[in-house]
């Protein structure tokens, strides 16, 4: 099992996740970030951490965000780790809860 970044996520990209991840599994996107499952071990600590609740394990995606788990998968093979927090974007509180906000996601690297 692993676990999943979903919708939410994009354009907040707050990673308080990224504070309390044992291992390093979270890979950046230029507005997102993803979960290399290959890394995860399944700690379960940056779930609470997600003020918009962006992270499920992978039994637990909501239906509308299912394909996220073939996205971080894919992803996790182009993107780089990110190891430590930052601040979120200066927009990203009024990105929260915005629904549907898939059509913004940027796949590309930080700095590409
Ligand atoms: Fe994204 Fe939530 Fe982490 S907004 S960067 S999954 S804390």
């Amino acid at each position: 099992m692993t676990y999943v970044v979903t919708e939410p996520c994009i354009k907040c990209k707050y990673t308080d996740c990224v504070a309390v991840c044992p291992v390093e599994a979270f890979k950046e996107a230029k507005n997102f970030l993803i979960i290399d499952p290959e890394i995860c071990v399944d700690c379960d600590l940056c779930v609470p951490e997600c003020p918009v609740d962006a992270i499920f394990s992978e039994d637990n995606v909501p239906e509308k965000w299912a394909h996220f788990k073939a996205l971080n998968e894919k992803l996790s093979q182009e993107l780089p780790t990110i190891s430590e927090q930052k601040d979120p974007p200066a927009d990203a509180d009024q990105w929260k809860g915005v629904e549907p906000k898939e059509q913004h996601l940027d796949p590309t690297p930080p700095d590409a």
